[in-house]
């Protein structure tokens, strides 16, 4: 009899890993992965084939490729106006290395982690991978930040606090004053605070995203996630960045390179073109978000029992529904009929009676998917 850890078996079975590891059926409609159609524009994959001919196919140096670490600081000043060196940033296996590696240096069995709920449901999983608790504090009415929950949930295991922003899967993006209220109320109780910033260039019409490191008052405790997958459609390449207050970049660097060898050599430099070129690539995606988002939006408003949310960053549309059934009996029920979904409680307890679609695929996909719902929707009453 294999023994499976007792953290793991809290896991295995989570609807995350399902997904990416179920058969579909042939021709399912796929509203359900974070994945951005578009193919990864064109300079960032000459940058890479120029790495490959030039031989950087070894194990990349230290944090990171020179030109790497120095793109990140450069993109890191001009968006924040926070200086940081090549030696406080290092790169990852994309952001999903980077919070495995966050998670792991900073919580002992027992000790706890505040997220907002619903949140990206990968950080719930590594913190109970490593026997801590995630405390999960619902969002406001608006599904914004609510800080005095966040307060009222503080106890002295607390070590972090981490939110995504925009959020996935909300879609909703931060007010700058909630933020600045969460920093600070993190330097009174003395926390570490992490912003997940993997959707901040993705953002639709009339809003702002705040850079955590824009707080450069509060740097000793503030952390960035980001990764290349999302704004630069490059899930597939696996690159993301940590950021990291002075001091700590070493310790957490060892954590990811017992994880993790050297991020790819040759993809860290499409990572340098991707950042010091020109954002135009960036901001045509997000116009055809807009577009592919207020098609999804619309369509959802016109189905009796749905009540999406208005899209204000990232590409997912969160929707609360009025029938007494559970999210994931909805996700089921869409499945069977040819359209994959998430179900609002993969991402915490507040997410019931709430699924997510994602609209990072054509409009042709959306209008038929949303169509589909429809017809699902009609037989939950
Ligand atoms: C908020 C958020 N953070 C991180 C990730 C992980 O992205 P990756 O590991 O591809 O960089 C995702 C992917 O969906 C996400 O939605």
């Amino acid at each position: 009899m294999v023994h499976i850890s007792q953290y793991v078996q809290s896991v295995a079975g989570g609807e995350r890993a399902k997904h990416m590891t179920t058969q579909r059926p042939e021709g399912m409609i796929r509203l359900d992965s974070g994945t951005p159609n578009f193919p990864t524009p064109e300079h960032i994959r000459q940058a890479a084939k120029d790495a490959l001919d030039e031989g950087l196919t070894y194990y990349a140096p230290g944090y990171g490729d020179p030109e790497f670490l120095r793109a990140v600081c450069g993109a890191i000043r001009r968006d924040t106006g926070a200086e940081y060196t090549p030696d406080e940033v290092f790169a990852t296996n994309g952001a999903s290395s980077g919070i495995y590696t966050l998670m792991t240096a900073f919580l002992d069995p027992g000790d706890e982690a505040i997220f907002m709920d619903p949140t990206y449901s990968l950080y719930l999983h590594v913190v109970r991978l490593l026997g801590a608790r995630p405390v999960l504090v619902p969002h406001n009415a608006e599904y914004h930040l609510d800080v005095e929950a966040v307060r009222a949930a503080i106890t002295d295991k607390t070590r972090l606090v981490l939110f995504c922003n925009p959020n996935n899967p909300t879609g909703v993006v931060y007010k700058r004053e909630d933020i600045k209220a969460l920093v600070e109320l993190c330097a009174e109780k003395d926390l570490l605070l992490i912003s997940d910033e993997a959707y901040a260039k993705i953002l639709q019409p009339g809003y702002e995203h705040t850079p955590l490191l824009s707080f450069t008052e509060h740097k000793e405790r503030l952390f960035l996630l980001d990764t290349f997958s999302k704004t630069y459609s490059m899930t597939g390449w696996r690159l993301g960045h940590i950021v990291t207050p002075p001091g700590l970049t070493s310790l957490l660097f060892g954590v990811h390179r017992s994880i993790n060898g050297p991020i790819c050599s040759f993809v860290q430099r499409a990572g340098a073109a991707a950042l010091n070129g020109s954002q135009q690539c960036v901001a045509d995606m997000a116009e055809e978000y807009f577009r592919r988002g207020s098609l999804m939006h619309r369509m959802a408003e016109n189905i009796p029992g749905m009540i999406p949310l208005v899209p204000q960053g990232g590409f997912y549309l969160w929707c609360r529904y009025e029938f007494p059934i559970s999210s994931k009996e909805v996700f089921k029920r869409a499945f069977e009929s040819g359209v994959n979904i998430r179900s609002g409680s993969e991402f915490g307890a507040a997410g019931e009676s709430h699924i997510r679609f994602t609209y990072s695929v054509s409009l042709d996909e959306i209008e038929r998917g949303m169509n589909v719902m429809s017809e699902v929707f009609k037989h939950l009453g």
